[in-house]
């Protein structure tokens, strides 16, 4: 696939692939991303997934038609672009490998080789001319790891953004690009909010017209959308108004509470309600979700005197990925001593910037008419603050 002039796609899909990074369900596979530039000299941009090195070199051959690549340019170490640097430096023994000091380091834990006497190590502002295509690499440290470059192409007006911009999801699938993209950042990039506002703020002094990252479909029309979301994510900015209500529940109690505000607040008018449970649903959704929207309310049972694991879980994913500027919530279920709001709230206080609503929600063993005071009281609370 050629994507510009002397520009081609030589990534691959997995469709085999049970756990993304070991702990994200892919349901539509994962694609990872390469990409050969060919010019007087011809780089590569980054390898694949382990498990596709002979795939990967059968289409970079197929591309260069007996030429052979003069550099690897490696923007992210991260073994699912990183696994086949050996395969390529073992089949183009005259190639350079190119990447940050922060990539050379990695390459020497990972092959016990920096490739001395054929590497070159760059940084933020330097070049490299293939002949009438110059690249330029931007420093992206923390988009995904320290060692991350962006790569742009000034002739073509296209950037090579890394792990930034991509997706859950093989290319051979067609689906929508918000959803798994929206997923996919949270859940891996989501902590560096910071660092992708940087990177952002340079790529904005740049024309760009194609984003070609390292997961996920190229993408060359509507930039402004997706540079918007980036903004928006980045900067914990709400995107969607509306309650995300996460929960557990044990016995189905604490469920019919939930299903009782749920129906509340909808009566009441709020704009968007979200219900998740983390026990039996996709717990990366629900981290999206509540990212995307600016209110959540956490249900669940106590447990030990404490928190029901699954909500645990979820808290910890919430703290882990930086999870912030948001309103909060919260409805507990205790049979003789509820004591899961305070295990959520001072688990909640590790997040920077919470407001907490002034009504909760008390349900002992089940709702009573107490109980259902309560949840109107925090239904009329939410719905006000839209
Ligand atoms: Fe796609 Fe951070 O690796």
């Amino acid at each position: 696939m050629q994507i510009a002039d002397g520009i081609f796609y030589v990534g691959v899909n997995d469709h085999q692939l049970d756990l993304f990074e070991g702990q994200y369900i892919v349901p539509n596979g994962m694609a990872y991303n390469s990409y050969v530039i060919v010019d007087d000299k011809i780089a590569v941009m980054d390898s694949v997934d382990a498990n596709f090195g002979d795939e990967w070199i059968a289409k970079i051959e197929e591309v260069l038609d007996g030429r052979t690549p003069d550099y690897l340019i490696v923007q992210h170490m991260e073994p699912d672009h990183s696994a086949n640097i050996t395969t390529f430096t073992d089949r183009y023994p005259d190639a350079v490998v190119v990447g940050s000091v922060g990539a050379f380091n990695m390459m020497q834990n990972y092959f016990g080789t920096k490739f001395e006497g054929r590497n070159l190590v760059v940084k933020e502002g330097d070049t490299l001319s293939l002949g009438s295509k110059e690249l330029s690499f931007i420093a992206a440290p923390n988009v995904h790891w320290p060692e991350v470059i962006f790569t742009y192409v000034a002739a073509d007006k296209v950037l090579f953004s890394a792990d930034a911009f991509g997706k859950f999801g093989a290319l051979d699938v067609d689906e929508d690009w918000d959803c798994e993209a929206r997923r996919y950042y949270f859940g891996i990039v989501g902590k560096f909010g910071a660092p992708v506002q940087k990177v952002l703020a340079k790529v904005a002094k740049l024309d760009v017209q194609v984003i070609c990252p390292l997961h996920g479909p190229i993408l060359s029309e509507d930039l402004g959308h997706y540079i918007g979301q980036y903004q928006t994510w980045s900067s914990y900015g709400v995107e969607t108004p509306g309650v995300v209500i996460a929960y557990s529940s044990v016995y189905g109690h604490t469920k019919e509470a939930v299903e009782l505000l749920a129906q509340t607040l909808k009566d009441k008018g709020c704009p968007r309600v979200v219900v998740t449970d983390l026990a039996r649903d996709d717990q990366a959704e629900a981290v999206e979700d509540a990212f995307r929207h600016g209110h959540l309310v956490l249900a669940t049972t106590t447990y030990c005197g404490g928190v029901f694991p699954a909500m645990d879980q979820f808290i910890h994913h919430l703290i882990d990925h930086a999870f912030q500027k948001r309103t909060v919530a919260f409805v507990e279920n205790g049979s003789w001593m509820p004591a899961a709001t305070k295990g959520m709230r001072a688990l909640m206080d590790k997040c920077a910037n919470i407001t907490y609503t002034e009504h909760n929600v008390t349900v002992k063993g089940s709702l009573n008419d107490a109980s259902r005071a309560q949840i109107d009281a925090l239904a009329d609370e939410l719905v006000a603050q839209f």
